[in-house]
C-alpha cells in the first residue's frame, strides 16, 4: 500500500461545516444550524465556511448580489455567537486546494451515484424557472464532499435534509480511501436536534416566501409581522379554545420562553383563559430579549469596516494550512509527485 502521512490530528475532535450565502439571516437559521455549530466551536477545533461556490450551483445566471450576501451571513455568523478566535471563518472560493479535490474526486465518482441523489432529482423537477441541468450542478455532493474532507474532521452538523448528500459524501470518501490508502477519516453527520420554526404564514421560513424573522431586523418591523402572524386558525374567537400542537407560533415558545410560563400559556390557551394577543406579548418580549445582545453585537461589527475581509483572511490562513497538508497526502496516495 503507497505510504501516506498520518494524520496530525484527532479527527473526532474536529469539525466542518458551511452554509451557502442566500440572504440575511432568519431565525430559523439560527435555531436550525448556528445553535449546533456553536456547541461544536465549544467542544472541538472548527471550520465553518460560506459556501460561495454552492451557491452558483442554482444562481449562476445572477451573481450580482453574492458579495453583499456574503457580508451579511459572516457579520450574523459572528453576532449570533460564532467566534473567529475559536474557529476558523472562511470563504470556499478562498480554499484554491479545494477545487483541486473536486476534481480527483469527480474522478472516481460514479455518475449513478450524482443522478440517483435524492435532493438532485427533487430539484430538478421543482425548481421551475431555471435550468439546472449543469455539470456543476450535478456535482453539488463531489464538492460538498471536498468541503467536507479537506480539513479532515469527523463531524458535520447538518440538517436532516442534508443526509443524502452525507451519505453520498461518505460513500466517495470510502472509494477514495480504498483505492488510494486511508488519506480521511469517514466523515459522519451531527445531526442538529429537530427545532420547529415555521414561517410568519405557517409554510417553512424563508426568504424566499418572504416569511421571516431576520436576526438582524429591527423590532419595530417585527411587531406587526408578528401580530398578522397565523395561530391556530380554528380559533376564531377570543372565547373559544386553541390547540397550542397545530398553531405556528406555539413552537417559538419551545425555544424561547422560560418552562414555567410556557406551562401557563398552553393552559391559558387550551381553556381560553389566554388570548393570541396575550400569548404573541409574552413571544415579543421574548424575542426582543434574545435578539438584544445579537442586534448589539452587529451594530459593533457594523461599525468596523474590513472586518468581514479580516476574519475571512484570518479563517483562510487556518482552513489553508489543512488544505494543504491534506493535498500533499492526497497527492501522495495518487503517486501524482512527479
Ligand atoms: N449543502 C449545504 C446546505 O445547503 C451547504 C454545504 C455546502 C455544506 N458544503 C457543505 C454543509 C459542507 C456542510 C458541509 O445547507
Amino acid at each position: 500500500m503507497n505510504k501516506v502521512p498520518g494524520l496530525p490530528h484527532d479527527p473526532d475532535k474536529r469539525t466542518v461545516s458551511g452554509m451557502r450565502p442566500t440572504g440575511p439571516l432568519h431565525i430559523g437559521h439560527y435555531f436550525g444550524a448556528i445553535r449546533n455549530w456553536m456547541d461544536m466551536q465549544r467542544e472541538m477545533e472548527s471550520f465553518f465556511f460560506v459556501a460561495d461556490w454552492h451557491a452558483l450551483t442554482s444562481d449562476y445566471a445572477d451573481t450580482s448580489r453574492t458579495k453583499i450576501y456574503v457580508e451579511e451571513m459572516v457579520k450574523d455568523w459572528v453576532a449570533a455567537g460564532l467566534d473567529p478566535e475559536k474557529s476558523a471563518i472562511y470563504l470556499q472560493s478562498g480554499i484554491k486546494e479545494l477545487a483541486e479535490l473536486h476534481l480527483l474526486l469527480s474522478m472516481i465518482t460514479p455518475l449513478g451515484w450524482l443522478e440517483r441523489c435524492p435532493t438532485y432529482k427533487e430539484q430538478q423537477q421543482n425548481i421551475t424557472g431555471k435550468d439546472l441541468a449543469n455539470y456543476g450542478f450535478l456535482g453539488y455532493p463531489v464538492l460538498m464532499t471536498a468541503d467536507i474532507i479537506i480539513t479532515r474532521g469527523r463531524w458535520v452538523p447538518v440538517g436532516a435534509d442534508q443526509l443524502p448528500h452525507l451519505e453520498l459524501s461518505r460513500e466517495i470518501t470510502r472509494r477514495f480511501n480504498s483505492l488510494y490508502g486511508e488519506v480521511f477519516p469517514e466523515p459522519e453527520a451531527r445531526l442538529t436536534p429537530a427545532a420547529k420554526c415555521p414561517g410568519l404564514d405557517g409554510r417553512k421560513m424563508s426568504k424566499s416566501y418572504n416569511n421571516g424573522i431576520f436576526l438582524n431586523e429591527n423590532p419595530a418591523d417585527i411587531e406587526p409581522k408578528v401580530r398578522g402572524m397565523l395561530t391556530d386558525q380554528a380559533r376564531l374567537r377570543r372565547r373559544d379554545p386553541g390547540n397550542p400542537d397545530v398553531c405556528n407560533l406555539y413552537p417559538y415558545h419551545d425555544l424561547l420562553t422560560p418552562e414555567d410560563v410556557r406551562a401557563n400559556i398552553r393552559s391559558g390557551c387550551v381553556s381560553a383563559s389566554m388570548g393570541c394577543v396575550e400569548c404573541k406579548d409574552i413571544f415579543l418580549k421574548g424575542l426582543k430579549i434574545f435578539l438584544a445582545p445579537i442586534q448589539e453585537r452587529r451594530a459593533s461589527l457594523d461599525a468596523r469596516p474590513g472586518i468581514v475581509r479580516e476574519i475571512l483572511e484570518a479563517g483562510g490562513e487556518r482552513a489553508g494550512k489543512e488544505s494543504a497538508l491534506t493535498m500533499e497526502a492526497v497527492r501522495a496516495g495518487m503517486r501524482m509527485q512527479y
